[in-house]
């Protein structure tokens, strides 16, 4: 039977598979961060208090970069190069999803604008994160090797979710809620599309890999098809809602740190 746990399980028994979805996990989760990094240090004055939750966004996403490198390096693999179509973040960046980099390497202060549409694309992006961590610590909490680093970056994940929530209803209080809106469904509609081909991309190279018959990934390729249908129909406005979390302040404090993997 075809299931998540099951197509995980085949991609974490096999070398080569492995090495290749923990390089492509600890690259988005590494420019992830250096772009919190940067937004961080061209936060506008008038936004000063956001920048310590912004460096910490960015700690903990170069924290789970570094978790995945950890992760091959105890199995004695090393990182392979990510192909570009299977390059979440890269893709997004490329679509105009998010701060342009061009606009991060620069030395000019960004907007508030630019502060609100990085809050806009990270609730996105978040929302992502936070599922599909969350389905990993479903099947594999427990697992010897997996389960406290899933449990870990899950956790942070789901704090990064709330820290977005929080600080775009504020700015939808101080009066930007028109923008807000406007860029979460752009970067939803954007997202969902991006989500789908990178989702074929890694699936297509795992099935290479792993010698999967063509039904199988036929099926595979068939229910990918078929989470866009719902997500272009529907499931987008989960991506887009705002509420007020039970964790405020989420990213309040310092980085935790996981010395056990970096
Ligand atoms: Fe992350
Ligand atoms: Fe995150």
């Amino acid at each position: 039977m075809l299931s998540a746990k099951s197509l995980f399980q085949e991609i974490l028994d096999n070398d080569e598979s492995y090495r290749l979805f923990c390089s492509i996990a600890a690259s988005g989760e590494s420019q992830g961060g250096w772009e919190n990094t940067r937004i961080a240090a061209l936060v506008p004055a008038s936004e000063r208090e956001l920048a310590p939750k912004i460096t910490r966004h960015g700690a903990d996403e170069d924290k789970h970069g570094r978790i995945f490198n950890a992760l091959m390096k105890k199995r004695g693999l090393e990182a392979v190069p990510v192909p570009p179509e299977t390059d979440y973040t890269m893709l997004l960046e490329k679509h105009g999803i998010g701060l342009a980099h061009e606009k991060l390497k620069s030395d000019e202060p960004l907007t508030v604008q630019d502060i609100v549409t990085y809050l806009a694309h990270s609730r996105v992006t978040e929302q992502r994160a936070s599922e599909q961590m969350d389905l990993l610590r479903k099947h594999f909490a427990d697992h010897p090797d997996l389960g406290r680093a899933v449990r870990m970056i899950s956790h942070d994940e789901d704090d990064h979710l709330a820290y977005c929530h929080e600080e775009l209803l504020r700015f939808a209080a101080a009066g930007h809620g028109r923008a807000i809106q406007r860029t979460l469904r752009e970067s939803a509609l954007a997202e969902i599309r991006i989500y789908r081909d990178v989702s074929l991309a890694v699936m297509s190279h795992m099935g290479r890999i792993l010698g999967w018959p063509r039904t199988k990934s036929a099926v595979l390729a068939a229910g990918i098809h078929a989470v866009y249908a719902y997500e272009r129909v529907a499931g987008w406005r989960r991506m887009v809602s705002l509420t007020m979390p039970e964790r405020r302040n989420a990213l309040g404090g310092p980085a935790t740190s996981a010395p056990e993997f970096a």
